[in-house]
């Protein structure tokens, strides 16, 4: 199923923060080459931000890097992934040799597919576990110099989920390891806010052409059913998303930290997630 990034323009005919708000910061958004990723570095490039995106493949960077290019953002894109912390100390060392700062770590990346437990492979759950959770440790750890020394005060935002309290039937894999990073999110909270560092969860329901959506629900044929679970009636888009990781990596993000930040259209509410 193809599913197209949203026109860039779209975007900026909602933003409803001020074009400055991220002037001059260093963002890096992993997976940010295609859905909530590029959507979250779309708004980050429209408010000012410099831009280092992180995916595997080398083709989707490129035509993320057209689309970002329309955003008039500096970007700097790394073929890489998660799941190497050598690699993800790499990014670090491009990102300062490039851009001199790192100012906000969006943690983005995941992978995440339906599967009942019990068909669930020790590979497969591993899999999700090193992007998901092992992926956003290594970022924090390998960020934490360059967020401590930021001269806007460091924030990192990890992508979590609502279902790390109801657990999430045909998706535990995905629930456990996100129900990890939310617990880092918090510990980080308190250990780096002496260090100036911010550190929240923002928690996405089911966005509209995003790769989640797709798997998860189209493919399945449940895209209807979840979209009755959804309160406000809709989906939500992928700049809804990138809206609310740009409040709180600005400055009306400044007395903000370890919490969790629901953008999901009341879905959580309707707990029943098979
Ligand atoms: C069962 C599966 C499977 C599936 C993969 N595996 N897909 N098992 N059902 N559909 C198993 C494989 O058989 C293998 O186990 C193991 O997982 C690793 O698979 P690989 O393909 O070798 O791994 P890799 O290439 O590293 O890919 C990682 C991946 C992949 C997670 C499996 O799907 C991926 O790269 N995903 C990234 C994009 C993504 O998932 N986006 C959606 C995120 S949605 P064996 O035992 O055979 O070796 C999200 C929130 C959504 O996070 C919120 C929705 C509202």
């Amino acid at each position: 199923m193809e599913h197209k990034p949203v026109p860039t323009q779209d975007i900026a005919s909602r933003l409803v923060l001020n074009p400055s708000t991220l002037k001059g910061r260093t963002a890096i958004v992993t997976g940010g080459s295609s859905g909530i990723g590029l959507g979250i570095a779309q708004v980050f490039g429209l408010l000012g931000a410099k831009l280092v995106i992180v995916g595997r493949k080398a083709d989707k960077l490129d035509e993320a890097r057209s689309l970002l290019a329309e955003t008039d953002a500096e970007i700097l894109t790394i073929a890489s992934d998660v799941r190497s912390y050598e690699a993800a100390t790499d990014v670090m060392s491009r990102t300062i040799e490039h851009f001199g700062a790192i100012d906000i770590l969006v943690n983005n990346a995941a992978g995440n597919f339906h599967c009942p437990f019990e068909k669930l492979s020790p590979n497969g759950w591993k899999a999700v576990i090193d992007i998901d959770l092992n992926g956003t440790f290594n970022y924090c750890h390998a960020a934490f110099e360059g967020l401590r020394q930021s001269t806007f005060g460091g924030r990192i935002i990890n992508i979590s989920l609502a279902q790390v309290l109801s657990g999430w039937p045909g998706s535990a894999h995905a629930a456990s390891a996100k129900a990890g990073v939310t617990t880092l999110t918090r510990s980080l909270a308190v250990e780096w806010g002496p260090h100036g560092i911010r550190v929240n969860n923002v928690l996405p329901g089911p966005i509209e052409n995003t790769e989640g959506l797709a798997r998860l629900y189209e493919e399945r044929g449940q895209a209807e059913k979840e979209l009755e679970r959804v309160a406000v009636g809709h989906f939500g888009q992928t700049d809804d998303i990138g809206q609310a990781c740009a409040f709180l990596a600005s400055s009306a993000g400044n007395f903000i930290t370890g919490c969790d930040m629901t953008v999901d259209g009341g879905r959580w509410l309707k707990r029943s997630w098979t």
